[in-house]
């Protein structure tokens, strides 16, 4: 059956005006039909729902309509089972799915029905449908993966349960926290990116379809039963704003650029927390790689790549906001280059949430080390601040005394934990025990 409509010399929908046909570079130049049949399920959904419309406002009959669907029904379940083949030739997958369409009931005779399908349509109301549509499942799965990224979170914090970690501040440590308050603080900025995915989808949530090239019809159409039948809440009251809106891509494009940009943080510092200068956590041999000509080496490109294909994905945000800026009412070709932004952002940020909750999950946090570390280099000199504010001291002469502190034990080669009673009295007369009983009830 593909085969034969491969060879079945078919005319463009548009051809009626023009004396020549397309330029072979020009077509292949103008086509995104090797990227947008990706659309092809939601095109050809869409267009069950716009035809079972037509029958229902009477601009076509109750069994034209149904004989369309039953075509359509099929085509879907092929395009599902990858059984199309889309001809350049047709441009783009509206054109390449309504060409199938005719060239099958051609075949039955019924080519005259076919012709119906487009009644009151354009595919500029078209494109923007399928793209809607398209994101919306494709929100839907970015949103689970980023939840499994924060699960692979919870394990590790409910497997170091009291575990503390040095806190930075201008990459210096400043105080001890817990690993399960740096470890939630992932999980907060990784929650809010589900926000703002879910936040997208309410706004998304309005249907092009009815809008036409850009001015509606004069036909009369029921635009809210199609916008009910495909899912959305209601319609885009403007038909202009229906077809030259893209501010639910730029919103997408922008919710993955954060989501991104806040994995990069979180493996930078996985990276650091790897080397041997910070010695935090074990990178399991199978997340990891090593070098051709060093046999010492033990490379984290599982984090370092995702750190990296996070500039890409800014890289998209940044492209479509190009592509859109200026652009005058309503639809213009530009628009055609937000596909492959949307296809390339979705594999990107799946892929690396779902490596990196994997990468994750199989880290073991040096615990040795970490105890160490949240005591020394003057970490917990704010504890003893407290102490002193404790006992009424004002809070800016107990840092002042806290500072002298510190100055000795460095000009004196000194830790914090090791100054005596005495030393610690000369300082000031509240710290009335030796340091390290002091500072130890902090770390119970
Ligand atoms: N392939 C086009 C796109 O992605 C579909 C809309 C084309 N509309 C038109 N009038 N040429 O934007």
């Amino acid at each position: 059956m593909e085969k034969k409509e491969n060879n079945m010399a078919k005319k463009k929908p548009w051809e009626g005006r023009f004396s020549k046909s397309l330029d072979k570079d020009v077509q292949e130049f103008n086509n995104s039909i090797s990227f947008d049949k990706k659309l092809a399920s939601y095109d050809v959904f869409g267009s069950i729902i716009h035809v079972s419309q037509l029958s229902k406002v009477g601009l076509i009959e109750e069994s034209e309509s149904a004989l369309i669907i039953k075509y359509l029904t099929q085509i879907k379940a092929d395009v599902e089972q990858d059984n199309i083949t889309f001809l350049d030739e047709f441009e783009d997958v509206h054109m390449n799915i309504e060409h199938i369409l005719n060239t099958r009931m051609e075949e039955d005779g019924l080519l005259h029905i076919a012709g119906k399908l487009h009644t009151a349509r354009s595919r500029n109301d078209q494109v923007a449908l399928d793209t809607k549509l398209y994101l919306k499942d494709c929100t839907v799965k970015i949103i689970e993966t980023i939840k499994l990224v924060i699960s692979a979170i919870d394990g590790q914090i409910e497997d170091n349960q009291g575990v503390r970690i040095p806190g930075y501040t201008h990459l210096q440590k400043a105080q001890p926290i817990l690993l399960s308050t740096h470890l939630n603080c992932w999980q907060e900025m990784l929650k809010r990116d589900v926000k703002r995915f879910k936040n997208n989808l309410e706004l998304i949530n309005y249907s092009p379809l009815g809008a036409g090239a850009l001015a509606g019809t004069t036909l009369n159409l029921d635009r809210e039963f199609t916008a009910k039948e495909l899912g959305f809440a209601g319609v885009v009251e403007n038909t202009m704003d229906s077809v030259s809106d893209r501010d639910y891509v730029m919103d997408f494009c922008s919710a993955c650029a954060t989501f991104m940009i806040h994995l990069s943080r979180i493996c930078e510092e996985l990276i650091l927390w790897s080397t041997s200068e910070f010695k935090f956590i074990h990178i399991d041999d199978a997340y990891a790689t090593g070098s051709s000509l060093m046999p010492n080496k033990k490379n984290p490109d599982v984090p370092e790549l995702i750190r990296g294909k996070s500039g890409r994905v800014v890289g998209n945000l940044t492209s479509i906001l190009v592509i859109m800026k200026s652009l005058p009412l309503a639809y213009n070709k530009d628009m055609q280059e937000d596909k492959e932004i949307i296809f390339d952002n979705e594999k990107t940020v799946i892929q690396c949430g779902f490596i990196l909750s994997k990468f994750i999950a199989n880290i073991t946090f040096n615990l040795e080390k970490l105890a160490q570390d949240t005591k020394s280099d003057f970490i917990s000199a704010t504890y003893i601040v407290d102490e002193l504010v404790a006992k009424k001291v004002p809070f800016r002469d107990a840092h002042h005394i806290v500072g002298n502190i510190v100055k000795y034990c460095n000009d004196n080669n000194k830790d914090l934990w090791d100054l005596t009673l005495e030393e610690a009295q000369n300082f000031n007369p509240h710290l009335d025990r030796d340091m390290k009983t002091i500072l130890s009830k902090y770390y119970k």
